[in-house]
C-alpha cells in the first residue's frame, strides 16, 4: 500500500517541523553524560519552571484519573485578572502552537490565503499548507527602512489579496529576534481590512524591554479581527507542559472553541499555569539572567566580529560566515546544541537560546575551538 497516494494533497508537499535536538538523544548518539550537555536550541527558560509551580503540579497529581476541566475556568480566571479582558476572550491550547492550528482551521482553508513574513516563525507555513491554504510571503526589510530581517509590515499590507483571512505577524519574531514597533503596528491594523484576522503572536513578550514595543492587547477593543498569541513555553519555563493562550473578541474566541478538543491543556498544565502567573519573582529573576546573557553573547560575538541579528527575545542569531549546518555538528561534538536555521532562509546563521552564564560560557568556548 502506498499511502503517499492517500494522503490529501496539502500534506504531499509538508515537511515535518524540526524541533531542537534533545538532550538525551544527543547524549546517546554521543555517549555523553546528559548532565555535561548544554543546550540552547529551542529558548527554554534557563532556570526552569517556578518552584510554585512545581508544588501545584504535586498537589494536582492525585487527581490524574480525572479529566481535567475542560474550559479551563480557574486558569482563564486568573488571566482575565492579570490582564484586564474578560474570560471569554481567552482562548487555551496545548502551547500557543495549538491555538495557532485552531486559527488556521477557523479562518483558513482551499482557496483562502494567509499573509507573513520571510524567516518568520516555522509554524505559521506548515500549518497553514496543512490546511490547505496559500501562503502570501512577504520580503523582509533589507535593513534600509527597517531592520535588517524584520516584519516589513508595508510589504505584508501589499501582500493582501481579496482570498486572504489571516496574516501572521510575530512580535518578536523567531528566529530574528526583531520586533515592530507600536506606531508601525498600529497603522498596519488600522490600514489591514476589517475582515482579515491579523495574529499578533508575542511568544516572546515578557522578554522586551524597549519603549517603542507595543503590549498589542491595547487594540483589542479597537479592532476585533485581531488575535494575540502568548504562551508559558518561555519566560514562565513551563514548554515541557504545553499551554498557551490567544485574546481576541469574544465572538473570535467562541469560533475557536469550537474546532478546540475538549481537553487540549491537562490537569498538571493548567495547574502549573496559575501558579506560575502569581510567581513574579521568578518571572524578574528569569529578565535578569536574560539581559546578562544577552550582553555577554553580544559582547563575545562583537569581540569576534560576528554579525548577530539584534533580539529582544531570549535568543539570539548570529552569522557564522561560513555554511552553519557544520559548524552545528561540530557544536554537537561538543556537547553544545543550537539551532541551524537554513529552513528560515539563513544557510549561514546559527540560533542560540540564552541560557545560564556557564551554559553561555561553555557554548562560547565551544564556538571559539569549532571556529577556530
Ligand atoms: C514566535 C513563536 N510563536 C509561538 C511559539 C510556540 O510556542 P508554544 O507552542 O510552546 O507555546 C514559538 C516557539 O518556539 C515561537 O517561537
Amino acid at each position: 500500500m502506498d499511502f503517499q497516494t492517500r494522503v490529501v494533497q496539502p500534506v504531499l508537499g509538508l515537511t515535518p517541523y524540526q524541533p531542537g535536538k534533545p538532550i538525551e538523544e544527543l547524549a546517546r548518539e554521543l555517549g555523553l553524560e546528559a548532565e555535561k550537555i548544554v543546550k540552547l536550541a529551542s529558548n527554554e527558560n534557563p532556570l526552569g519552571p517556578s518552584p510554585r509551580a512545581l508544588e501545584a503540579m504535586r498537589e494536582a497529581l492525585a487527581e490524574s484519573a480525572r479529566y481535567p476541566d475542560g474550559s479551563g475556568f480557574a486558569l482563564k480566571r486568573k488571566l482575565a485578572q492579570k490582564l484586564g479582558v474578560n474570560a471569554n476572550q481567552i482562548t487555551l491550547g496545548n502551547g500557543s502552537n495549538d491555538v495557532l492550528d485552531l486559527i488556521t482551521r477557523v479562518f483558513l482553508g482551499p482557496g483562502r490565503s494567509a499573509v507573513f513574513a520571510e524567516h518568520a516563525f516555522a509554524v505559521y507555513p506548515i500549518s497553514v499548507q496543512a490546511v490547505g491554504a496559500r501562503a502570501r510571503v512577504a520580503k523582509a526589510h533589507d535593513g534600509s527602512r527597517g531592520p535588517r530581517y524584520g516584519h516589513d509590515l508595508g510589504a505584508m499590507l501589499d501582500q493582501v489579496a481579496d482570498d486572504t483571512t489571516v496574516v501572521f505577524i510575530a512580535n518578536p519574531n523567531n528566529p530574528t529576534g526583531t520586533y515592530v514597533r507600536a506606531k508601525e503596528l498600529a497603522d498596519f491594523l488600522a490600514a489591514l481590512p476589517a475582515h482579515v484576522i491579523a495574529v499578533v503572536d508575542e511568544a516572546y513578550l515578557e522578554y522586551v524591554e524597549k519603549d517603542d514595543y507595543p503590549d498589542a492587547l491595547q487594540w483589542l477593543v479597537e479592532h476585533p479581527n485581531l488575535i494575540v498569541t502568548r504562551t508559558f513555553s518561555k519566560a514562565y519555563g513551563l514548554a515541557g507542559l504545553r499551554v498557551g493562550y490567544s485574546l481576541s473578541h469574544a465572538d473570535v474566541a467562541e469560533l475557536l472553541n469550537r474546532v478546540r478538543q475538549p481537553f487540549n491543556v491537562n490537569s498538571l498544565s493548567l495547574a502549573a499555569a496559575e501558579a506560575a502567573l502569581a510567581d513574579e519573582a521568578h518571572l524578574e529573576r528569569t529578565r535578569g539572567v536574560n539581559r546578562e546573557g544577552m550582553l555577554y553573547l553580544e559582547n563575545a560575538f562583537a569581540a569576534r566580529a560576528l554579525e548577530f541579528i539584534p533580539s529582544v527575545g531570549n535568543f539570539i542569531t548570529v552569522d557564522v560566515g561560513r555554511e552553519a549546518g557544520p559548524v552545528f555538528e561540530a557544536l554537537l561534538r561538543e556537547g553544545v546544541i543550537v539551532r541551524p536555521v537554513v529552513n528560515y532562509g539563513l544557510p549561514c546563521h546559527l540560533r542560540v537560546s540564552v541560557g545560564t552564564a556557564e551554559e553561555n560560557t561553555a557554548f562560547v568556548q565551544a564556538l571559539d575551538k569549532v571556529l577556530g
